[in-house]
């Protein structure tokens, strides 16, 4: 028998770093780019294989393997199960939280269960404190649920009905995201200068609660000038790099509404706002300025089946 478990990619549309702070944040699912888990059975004792090798016990995998037997009550399972993703990791496009969410469904589904979403969203924060150290929640809820959130750190999740699909192009710095790192930074540029940091954040959160509205409203033009204006925000706070800025700039100058890096920042990848008629020439400047790779992303239609 074979059976699969799947989990989407994500991008943060506006927000990220700030929402560790408590302010908002929105994430979108990217549903055509996604981690798979599949299980083949087998009357070994259970293996997790990952490109051709299988976690050691303190790796996140087993990790998740684990607590998800612990949470459904049973101590040992057998079969195999190989994780293949398309999601490049270290991008902030959440691949550690996108193969968690994989493999738990399939650790559920071996066993002929099926994990409600608010369950396995727990199950993943857990094992995003082993990637991230202090992780917002924004990541393991957007992935798990697959749908566009509008989220504030330990509080209810809401989620949005965008007015009209939004196409997004995403291109690759080449460089790591390393998120860990950069939520530090943050978290030092606070203590060193708290009045601006914390005005900084202020108006990434405010940002974020317009941009809520302009979904709901389907304005784009709108939509990309707060994205826009959200990456000036990250540049002053040291969370961009030339290589962002120059996609960022290469996308603007191609026509996009607006365009900011996304997730932890540094490296990983920014996200820009077209009309999907422009999306071809802008993917096209992105990669003439030197995107190690780039794709676009049409959300808000029809979703894959997790
Ligand atoms: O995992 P990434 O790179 O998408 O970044 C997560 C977003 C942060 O706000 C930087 C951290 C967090 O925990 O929300």
């Amino acid at each position: 028998m074979t059976l699969t478990g799947s989990a989407p990619a994500k991008v943060i549309l506006f927000g990220e770093h700030a929402v560790v702070y408590g302010f908002p944040a929105i994430a979108l699912p990217l549903a055509d780019l996604r981690a798979y888990a599949e299980y083949q059975s087998s009357d070994q004792p259970l293996s997790i294989m990952s490109e051709h090798k299988p976690p050691a016990s303190s790796d996140p995998l087993a990790a998740m393997a684990r607590q998800t037997l612990r949470f459904l009550g049973v101590g040992q399972a057998r079969g195999r199960i190989q994780i293949r993703s398309d999601i490049p990791v270290a991008s902030g496009l959440g691949s550690g939280a996108a193969v968690s969410a994989a493999l738990g469904r399939t650790v559920a589904r071996m066993l002929g269960r099926e994990l409600a979403n608010a369950d396995l969203n727990a199950l993943v924060y857990e094992i995003e404190k082993l990637h991230h150290g202090t992780p917002s929640g924004i990541d393991n809820s957007v992935v798990v649920y697959e749908k566009p959130v509008y989220f504030v750190k330990d509080r209810r999740l809401d989620f949005l009905d965008l007015a009209t699909p939004l196409s997004l192009v995403v291109a690759d710095s080449g460089d790591a995201a390393l998120t860990r790192e950069t939520v530090a930074h943050v978290r030092v540029l606070r203590a060193k200068q708290p009045e601006r940091t914390n005005a900084i954040l202020r108006q990434i959160g405010g940002i974020a609660e317009c941009a809520r509205s302009q979904l709901e409203l389907g304005d784009s033009r709108q939509l990309g000038a707060l994205m826009t204006r959200n990456h000036e925000l990250l540049r002053a706070l040291e969370l961009s790099s030339p290589a962002l800025d120059g996609l960022v700039e290469a996308a603007m100058s191609a026509g996009a509404y607006g365009a900011k890096l996304s997730g932890g920042g540094r490296g990983g990848n920014i996200i820009a706002l077209v009309d999907a008629r422009r999306s071809a020439k802008v993917r096209g400047a992105l990669l003439r300025a030197g995107a190690a790779r780039a794709f676009t992303s049409a959300i808000g239609e029809k979703a894959a089946k997790p």
